[in-house]
């Protein structure tokens, strides 16, 4: 998961490849909320591990459900519709999938059981109505105090007195996660009776109500539907746990992939696992949308294979009500569309994450995109120009992963433009890692894809400064002074002599290594102290200057150059390796300032050092590599000059984000 302030991504060009899907948020957490109402224990395989799948285990664990984890399948044993704790404060993040269903639940069992629950969640949650689902349960007896704004979260359950002859009411217009609601908290109170719920106003996202129903005949529950009108839970229903729980891969997600095979698998397909045609799920039927605008669809019971079909993409006008989520998808591939493209009936959105028709509008419009903007209703024209933008996420994990598809502009215009995605952690919502995803099926030209270099001598504080510029921008890191360090304890171990250039070359060529975090492993060992020792960096030394040697690690030190981008630390990163790199900063502290930062490191990691020799071997160091005839130590001519000895690694660190925010495109990023 990218946790950066912002990710930029580099124009993209092409996608292929396999992508496997998180597990769906609207079927996960229906499915933990059921299996938490249920006697009996039920095994969960592929829950969507994601902050709205979290705050919905976390309440069931306050509410007295037991929740192990064995490996992969979570372990839920049930209340059996019996209240185990009376009285609980439960914070539900800004998952409507958890304040919806748990309101109806909890204001039900409290109000038949006796209880006091509270329910409250971050300040987007406050803001989303809950009045509907308010104003079904007060007249069955439930009672129910609105903490804050009249119709809004937080809100306090307080016991009440059950009646239920009459039909119960529901609006259906506003969102369908009410009517939802009711069908997953009824069946606890239907001894004796059978319930009947009707729906007022004409119901929107009818797909989801159908994941309701679907799982619920899984649970022992088998509602009766007239139309999309009435609905009639059987007399004492009964939770049932059906024992294993599979949950399908999230069609909304898949729709990002979807619409990156549509803009750029041409030559092999863009294949999605965890969804097919056999999907419970409503959004499976962006398919047919994105069919609409011109992708070539081919399908299994669990898979999706996705190619371009038509180019440019055909605009549509679309009534995208059963599709409300999948369809921020389409609003962003109207950008690759000829003409204009019209989504209709999907005032929904306003009461999402975020107002997500002004969203889409002000990011769609920073792209240089002409877009119409209604109460219920959005039209996108494409950019007549791209621009660079920094698009804004609202914290929606949906604002981030569609705008991501912006990135595929390189397709469409002459004049490519990276695209900021600010904030992209939000996508843990639902998809952790999508950027991941994103990038592990994407293509860039490899001259796109940014390379910020830091060279300088050694002791400079390079590695320091390097490693947490990678953190702060997302990008990967190469620390080439470990690839000389590894040959040279390759060298030690196979004891192959100092001058022996063919021997050396094919140690260097022959190199196991990978990096996970702070470790480096050499042939599966973790061996991140041996390089570090002062023996290895003094053969390291000599042995980087035989041409054989740096020849021999050329394409591997190219080959980190990969999406989103790259930082690399050592002498020649910016002359050698990557002399077109957008930033080249090159350190300058005092030999003095040096040593001190290097004996320093040496006793915190229990070495024995001492300051005078380590001066004066950083001197000969110095001298050796300044004045070597291959890549010697030398400052770029366009490189930024940076003498550290009196800055402090936060210091150095800002300096240098700040040039790299100079040179980068976006006008209007909050680094600005
Ligand atoms: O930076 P570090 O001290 O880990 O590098 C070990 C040795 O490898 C250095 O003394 C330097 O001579 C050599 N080196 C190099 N070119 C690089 C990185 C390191 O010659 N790009």
């Amino acid at each position: 998961m990218y946790a950066t302030a912002h990710l930029d991504l580099p124009p993209l060009v092409h996608a292929r490849g396999l992508v496997r899907l998180p597990g769906s948020k609207s079927i996960s957490n229906r499915v933990l909320l059921l299996a938490g109402l249920s006697e009996g224990t039920t095994r969960v395989h592929d829950l969507l591990a994601s902050d709205d799948t979290r705050v919905m285990l976390e309440a069931l664990r306050t509410l007295g459900c037991q929740v192990t984890r064995h490996g992969e399948v979570l372990e839920i044993t049930g209340l059996g519709g019996r209240l185990k704790t009376r009285e609980a404060k439960l914070f539900l993040g800004n998952a409507g999938t958890a304040m919806r269903p748990l309101t109806a639940a909890l204001a039900l069992l409290a109000a038949d059981q006796g209880g006091s629950f509270e329910l409250s969640g971050i300040p987007r949650m406050h803001e989303r109505p809950i009045g509907d689902l308010v104003d079904a349960l007060r007249p069955l007896g439930c009672r129910i105090d609105c903490l804050g704004q009249e119709g809004y979260p937080p809100l306090r359950l307080d016991g009440g007195k059950l009646k239920l002859d009459a039909p119960i009411r529901v609006r259906g217009d506003v969102s369908s996660q009410f009517l939802t609601a009711l069908l997953l908290a009824l069946p606890l109170v239907s001894e004796g009776r059978a319930l009947v719920i009707e729906v007022e106003g004409e119901l929107i996202s009818k797909p989801y109500v159908e994941i309701t129903l679907n799982l619920l005949r899984r649970f022992g529950i088998e509602v009766q539907r007239e139309g999309w009108l009435r609905f009639t839970i059987p007399q004492d229903s009964r939770y049932r746990t059906p024992g294993d729980v599979h949950v399908e891969g999230d069609a909304s997600s898949a729709s990002y992939f979807i619409a990156a095979g549509a803009l750029a698998a041409v030559d092999a397909p863009v294949r999605i696992e965890g969804v097919g045609h056999d999907s419970i799920q409503g959004d499976i039927r962006f398919v047919e949308a994105a069919r609409a605008m011109g992708a070539k669809v081919a399908s299994g019971p669990n898979w999706l294979e996705i190619s371009r079909g038509e180019w440019p993409l055909k605009a549509i006008e679309l009534d995208a009500n059963h599709i409300p989520d999948a369809a921020m998808t389409l609003a962003v591939m109207a950008l690759y569309a000829q003409g204009t493209t019209r989504l209709t009936n999907i005032a929904s959105w306003r009461v999402k994450e975020t107002d997500r028709i002004a969203a889409m509008a002000k990011e769609l419009r920073k792209l240089g995109a002409t877009v119409d903007e209604q109460p219920d209703s959005i039209a996108v024209t494409p950019p007549a120009q791209w621009r660079a933008a920094s698009i804004e996420t609202y914290d929606d994990h949906r604002m981030a992963m569609c705008f991501a598809l912006a990135a595929f502009n390189p397709l469409i215009t002459q004049q490519p433009v990276p695209v900021r995605i600010e904030d992209p952690r939000c996508v843990a919502k639902t998809f952790p890692d999508f950027f991941e995803s994103l990038f592990d099926v994407s293509r860039a030209r490899t001259e796109d894809i940014p390379v910020l270099t830091v060279d300088g001598p050694t002791a400079s504080g390079k590695g320091t400064l390097a490693a947490v510029l990678a953190q702060r921008l997302g990008y990967h890191l190469l620390d080439s002074g470990v690839l000389y360090r590894a040959t040279a304890l390759a060298a030690i171990r196979r004891q192959v002599g100092p001058d022996d250039e063919a021997g050396l070359a094919e140690l260097a060529a022959g190199l196991n290594l990978r990096f996970n975090a702070d470790q480096v492993q050499m042939d599966g060992e973790d061996e991140t102290l041996a390089l570090r020792e002062e023996q290895v960096g003094s053969l390291a030394s000599r042995i980087s200057a035989l041409p054989a040697v740096r020849r021999a690690l050329f394409e591997l030190q190219l080959s980190f150059r990969q999406l989103p981008g790259l930082v690399a630390d050592g002498r020649d990163m910016g002359t050698v390796l990557f002399p077109g790199a957008q930033l080249k900063v090159f350190l300058t502290a005092s030999v003095e300032t040096r040593a001190e930062r290097r004996y320093n490191q040496l006793i915190s990691k229990g070495f024995s050092a001492n300051l005078p020799d380590l001066c004066a071997d950083l001197e000969a160091r110095d001298l050796r590599d300044k004045t070597r005839a291959i890549s010697p130590l030398k400052p770029a001519q366009d490189a930024r000059m940076l003498d550290n000895s009196q800055m402090t690694v936060d210091e150095s660190v800002d300096l240098v984000l700040g040039w790299w925010e100079a040179s980068r495109p976006f006008q209007d990023g909050p680094g600005r």
